[in-house]
């Protein structure tokens, strides 16, 4: 664990967890994470959020060599074990501590940690806690990604501690972003795979946290901004609905008739002037897909058609997609059948995005010369929809 002062009585623990490479069993890991607490030492002591239970031992050895005899406050920003996990074992050691959570962070903290009742006190959005010389007050922030989140903003050192929200999976020993020149890309992909479905309530978040004067953001996964704009800007970028000339060109091709397809399709891109970004699923680091969509224009999918419907991993992506609800514009299919092309039903009637859908092209066995063709009139026209929506 990696322990610093960050300002007068306030620290970093972060406890890294170097080689976890999945997340949620769902959630690929490139650069393992961090589950950051931080401890707070005023008249009061209190710890904001705790660490996954696989390192809570390292927490608790870590407040020991602190002499920390006692904690007031356990401050549970959101229920997801990574950070609360760590809770009773705290609880164990520092009897006196009483967890802060909001109202429904209450009920789940009972709910999945099995937290007695009375020893949870709940606040309220704007409600204020003593710790001496600060005060801390909380902001209810729900759906960062659960509904029971809360931030907290240290209002003397105007310190915000927002948990999972501008957060980054990235296990460091340079405890701040702009020590880490690759944080732009590891907040991104956070944002792809944690957020980005819930772009909307973070506008109003955002909006929020933005009348605010902060000096540092202070998250529970990867590091603390000291230039809390960095990562503001960025977000801003993110949710906006703007998007960048770019398809994304997600494939699966079992016999080679939708990889000839593809590498036809990719030719025709370029001679319309649109970039893209091309992914073998069988190999695609899925958050990487997730990523990318984060601002892309457009998104093919191409598939053959297995057992009366789209190849498994095409239907995965499809289902994540959906799930991520990214601000893509417009969406086509490229697919190809032997004798059974149910796949465009079974995609039109899984499809929830807000986007265009652009006809699909489907071919019967080898690609012949009217499917070439029709894949040249798909690139025409998605490049002529980027024109007409002033997409540059
Ligand atoms: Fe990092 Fe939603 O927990």
């Amino acid at each position: 664990m990696i322990v610093k002062e960050i300002a007068d009585g306030i620290y970093f623990m972060g406890a890294m967890h170097w080689d976890r490479r999945i997340f949620d069993e769902l959630i690929s890991l490139p650069d393992g994470t961090s589950y950051n607490a931080y401890l707070i030492k005023d008249e009061k002591v209190a710890l904001i959020d705790t660490v996954d239970p696989s390192k809570e031992d390292e927490l608790l050895k870590e407040l020991e060599k602190m002499d920390i005899e006692r904690i007031d406050y356990i401050i549970s920003h959101h229920t997801e074990q990574d950070h609360s996990g760590g809770i009773p074992a705290v609880m164990e050691k520092y009897k006196e501590a009483r967890v802060i959570a909001s109202k429904l962070g209450k009920e789940l903290l009972k709910e999945h940690l099995l937290i007695p009742e009375n020893k949870i006190k709940d606040v309220d959005d704007g409600e204020a806690l003593s710790l001496g010389k600060r005060n801390l007050q909380f902001i209810s922030a729900p759906w960062v990604h659960w509904p029971e989140t809360m931030l907290s903003y240290l209002k003397e050192d105007k310190i915000l501690f927002t948990c999972d929200l501008f957060g980054s999976h990235l296990a460091t020993s340079r405890i701040y972003a702009d020590e880490n020149p690759r944080i732009y890309e590891a907040a991104k992909r956070y944002y792809a795979e944690i957020m980005m479905p819930f772009r909307k309530k973070i506008r109003k978040h955002l909006d929020r946290i933005r009348n605010m004067e902060i000096k540092m953001i202070a998250p529970s996964h990867g590091p603390i901004y000291r230039k809390p704009e960095t990562i503001l800007n960025a977000y801003e970028e993110w949710i906006s609905d703007e998007v960048k000339k770019e398809v994304v060109v997600a494939y699966v091709s079992m016999h080679g008739s939708v990889e000839k397809m593809v590498k036809h399709f990719i030719k025709a891109l370029e001679k319309n002037d649109m970039s893209y970004k091309l992914f073998n699923l069988p190999v695609t680091d899925i958050g990487e897909l997730a990523m990318t969509l984060v601002d892309a224009s457009t998104l093919v999918l191409a598939t053959p058609t297995v057992l009366g419907g789209m190849h498994p991993l095409a239907l995965y992506a499809f289902y994540l997609a959906n799930a991520l609800n990214p601000k893509t514009k417009f969406v086509s299919l490229i697919i190809s059948y032997g004798w059974g092309g149910k796949a465009v039903e079974q995609a039109k009637s899984l499809f929830k995005l807000k986007a265009e859908i652009i006809e699909p092209v489907i071919a019967k066995g080898h690609p012949k010369q009217e499917d070439y063709e029709a894949l040249n009139r798909l690139a025409e026209e998605i490049a002529k929809k980027h024109n007409e929506a002033g997409i540059t």
